[in-house]
């Protein structure tokens, strides 16, 4: 067994784990990342593709975002799409905000490059992880290298940064933990397909044959999808169908979808989880090791900012000022936001996709609910504000320390300095 020491060890090099290494080096922080996956099995895994404004931000507070801005689109709105009528969400003018469509398997890219050049100790396809004496001082993680060697690494603090279906979250004895779980009776069949874009904006359609959102990723490429049973095999699909079912879900008087060659499908299930607490002892989850959520509104990885940023700075203040109070109440921190998304994510999701056991009460109600939504100033702000993103760290005491190395980064969010325009 090979003994190592770092400061703080994180379980996943996804874009959470990824994420609180960079933002740990800017605190001078000490980390080692371990992944299981290969680099290129991440880079290759499709994603969703909007980054809120926050987000943005985060990542060019870090001088990351060169890519981002050269290859990202930046969008001030969506449409919503009822029963063929356009209604657009116009972000810019609600709430003076913008998102950046920009994949984020590229933002794994852009991370994983850029630990690379600072120099940040990531190992992919590390295999057998596990955590021990989480509850102790000096938690490890023990695990084989990618040369063989089992190796014990001995940390301060363990981040589960190890997404959904990581070992991080069921270190928290059953007893304390609480798994706060919904799924939802539907799929989206997501596929990419080789044609220009159909349309300037996202267009999220509401369909008495089930929900479809039209997405684009460059000027050849789009990314698109409509709801589906969740178990359903993406090969029973031949392209025509694939192409007659995302037609007649968007049909709107004007309207053509660009249709090209298919170059990928999936399925992918629905479900909304939140594990609680988000913290045991010297371990603390972030991102999708903590909670997940459906697609609709792409808050996955923007939760993960948020909670890393969090946790980040509760990290920094420990080292370098001596005090644990954020570390202490990191998981409660992290959970308002979680929660907050989590309703966004729910709430576009029931407002949009048709539920196979609603009755016409029910399918009435909704078009209702997507009219107020549509038509009211307040209820498309809150669409709005909840797509564009909240403030990935509280303005609460400590926060934002101008005197901290992470201060400085993480107040850059608040003051925009992300400003997205001018638009592509
Ligand atoms: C994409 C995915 C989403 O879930 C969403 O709400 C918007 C865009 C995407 O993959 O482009």
């Amino acid at each position: 067994m090979l003994d190592i020491r770092t400061q703080v060890g994180i379980v996943g090099a996804g874009p959470a784990g990824l994420l609180l290494a960079h933002l740990l080096a800017v605190a001078g922080i000490e980390t080692v990342v371990l992944e299981k996956r290969s680099r290129e099995e991440i880079a290759h895994t499709h994603r969703a593709g909007i980054l809120e404004q926050g987000t943005v931000d985060l990542i060019t507070a870090l001088g990351l975002d060169a890519r981002l801005r050269s290859e990202g689109f930046t969008h001030h709105g969506i449409e919503l799409r009822v029963d063929g009528e356009a209604r657009r969400i116009d972000f810019a003018d609600l709430v003076g905000r913008s998102v950046q469509l920009y994949p984020q398997q590229e933002v794994f890219t852009d991370l994983a490059d850029g630990a690379a050049a600072r120099g940040l100790d990531v190992r992919f396809e590390v295999i057998d992880a596990e955590l021990e004496g989480i509850e102790g001082e000096s938690p490890t993680i023990v695990f084989t290298d990618t040369d063989g060697t089992r190796t014990r690494l001995g940390c301060d603090f363990i981040a589960g940064c190890d997404g959904s279906r990581g070992i991080s979250k069921r270190a928290i004895p059953d007893e304390l933990r609480t798994d706060n779980f919904r799924e939802y009776p539907f799929g989206w069949f997501g596929i990419l397909t080789e044609a220009p874009p159909s349309a300037d904006e996202l267009i999220y359609a509401h369909s008495p044959h089930g929900f479809a959102l039209i997405s684009q990723r460059t000027p050849t490429t789009q990314r698109m999808y409509f709801q589906c049973d969740p178990s359903d095999d993406p090969d029973r699909w031949t392209d025509e169908q694939i192409w007659d079912e995302l037609d007649r879900r968007t049909s709107a008087p004007g309207f053509a979808l660009t249709h090209g060659p298919i170059v990928d499908k999936t399925v992918i299930p629905m479900r909304s989880y939140v594990c609680e607490p988000m913290q045991h002892g010297r371990l603390f989850l972030a991102g999708d090791a903590g909670h997940t959520v459906p697609p609709t509104g792409a808050k996955g990885l923007n939760l993960a900012a948020g909670d890393v940023s969090v946790l980040a700075r509760a990290l920094e203040r420990h080292y370098r000022e001596g005090k644990d109070d954020l570390l202490a109440t990191y998981g409660t921190t992290a959970l308002r936001r979680v929660w907050k998304a989590q309703h966004f994510s729910w709430w576009m999701t029931s407002m949009l996709h048709t539920h196979p056991d609603a009755n016409s009460f029910d399918n009435r109600r909704q078009l209702g609910e997507l009219d107020l939504v549509t038509t009211s100033r307040a209820g498309s702000t809150y669409l709005a504000e909840a797509y564009t993103g909240w403030s990935l760290i509280p303005t609460a005491p400590g926060y934002l320390d101008p005197a901290s190395a992470l201060g400085e980064v993480l107040a850059s969010q608040l003051r925009g300095s992300g400003d997205m325009s001018p638009s592509r």
